[in-house]
């Protein structure tokens, strides 16, 4: 196995704990099946949360860009959840007596924060990065799904390991740019989409698809050709990336 990411002993020893679990027991199909089921996956089940925040009214109807509350999502493994100034940002003005926003209110004068229930989880020995993600072009909904007509959020996809290496196994699948911006950074395209959307611009059918967080990646030939392209402009190893040392240390 090539050893592109992190010194080789301490793969092999994460690497084995995580083969630890490959017992006849987790491979088993009962096993398999019922980590599957929708009620541990909760895929597209909306979770109670301390305050009931809509992207649809935030991101989408007034256009906050998604960076201005997930901060890190760029530079960072994790997106991070805003904290509570954030919200009052706008909120010490508007809406300032709705009973909906006493929480904010009460968390911004006792400094504690709100406790958002997570929606999106992968396992302990699982690795996950963000910005690497987003420096590759790849959109926020590809892997959450249509957060802008969210009223309450929901987890888009399943996280389970197929759907990780469809993607990894045939990146140029899903890699796209605008063609009318070929210039714009990878990064960039990400959140132009959303804005794009917002302006009500004409948006590709592809485009489209992202927006409405439909199953996606493409085999369309001139898709698949640009995807090749971006792939090696970006220098993505592409044999390399569905290794077992990717994603599991
Ligand atoms: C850039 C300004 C802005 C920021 C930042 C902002 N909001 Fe809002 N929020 C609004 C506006 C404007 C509305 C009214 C939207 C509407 O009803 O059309 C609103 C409405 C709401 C409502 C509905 C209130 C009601 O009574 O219907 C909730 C809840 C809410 N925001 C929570 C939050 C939370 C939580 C945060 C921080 C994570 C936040 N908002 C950050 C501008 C903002
Ligand atoms: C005004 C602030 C604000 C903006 C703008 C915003 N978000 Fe959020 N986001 C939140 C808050 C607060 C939560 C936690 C509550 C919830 O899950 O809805 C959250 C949760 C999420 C989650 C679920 C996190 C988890 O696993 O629990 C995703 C995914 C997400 N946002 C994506 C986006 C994307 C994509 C955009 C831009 C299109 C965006 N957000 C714009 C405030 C914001
Ligand atoms: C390649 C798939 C992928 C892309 C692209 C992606 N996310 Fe995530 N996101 C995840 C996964 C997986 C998790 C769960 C991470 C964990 O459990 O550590 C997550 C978690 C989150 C969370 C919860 C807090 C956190 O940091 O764990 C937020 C908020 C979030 N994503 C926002 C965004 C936003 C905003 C974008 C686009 C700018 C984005 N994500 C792009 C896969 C993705
Ligand atoms: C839509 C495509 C896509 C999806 C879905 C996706 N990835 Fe990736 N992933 C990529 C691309 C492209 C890269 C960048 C490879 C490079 O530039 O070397 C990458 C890189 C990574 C890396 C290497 C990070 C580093 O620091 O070198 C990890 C780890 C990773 N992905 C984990 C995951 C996990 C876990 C999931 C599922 C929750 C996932 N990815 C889903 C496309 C995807
Ligand atoms: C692109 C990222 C990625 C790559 C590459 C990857 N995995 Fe995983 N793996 C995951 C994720 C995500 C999970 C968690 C699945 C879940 O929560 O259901 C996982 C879970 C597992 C589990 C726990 C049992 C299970 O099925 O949930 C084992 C064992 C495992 N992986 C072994 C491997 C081996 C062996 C390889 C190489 C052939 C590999 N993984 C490559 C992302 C990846």
């Amino acid at each position: 196995m090539p050893q592109i990411f992190k010194p080789a002993a301490n793969h092999v020893a994460r690497l084995s704990l995580v083969l630890g679990l490959a017992s006849p027991l987790i491979l088993g199909y009962a096993v398999a099946a019922i980590s599957r089921s929708p009620v541990n996956t909760k895929v597209q089940v909306a979770l109670n949360q301390p305050v009931p925040f809509s992207h649809q009214h935030h991101a989408r109807e007034l256009g906050i860009d998604c960076r201005y509350c997930h901060t890190s999502v760029e530079k960072s493994a994790e997106a991070g959840f805003p904290p509570t100034e954030t919200c009052m940002s706008c909120h010490s003005q508007i809406w300032t007596n709705s009973p909906l926003l006493e929480p904010i209110r009460k968390s911004y004068e006792t400094g504690t924060p709100i406790k958002w229930n997570k929606v999106n989880k992968v396992p302990e020995f699982v690795y996950f990065n963000h910005s690497i993600h987003i420096a590759r072009g790849v959109n926020c909904n590809t892997c959450h799904g249509p957060v802008q007509h969210m009223q309450m959020t929901y987890k888009g996809n399943s996280f389970q390991m197929q759907w990780c290496l469809q993607c990894h196994r045939a990146p140029e699948r899903f890699l796209y740019q605008d063609s009318k911006h070929p210039e714009m950074s990878p990064r960039n395209q990400v959140f132009n989409l959303y804005w794009k959307y917002q302006a009500g611009e004409q948006l590709s059918n592809f485009e489209q698809k992202l927006i409405d967080g439909e199953p996606m990646g493409s085999d369309d030939p001139e898709h698949l050709k640009t995807g090749r392209e971006l792939l090696a402009k970006y220098g993505v190893k592409v044999q390399q990336l569905a290794d077992c040392s990717v994603c599991h240390h």
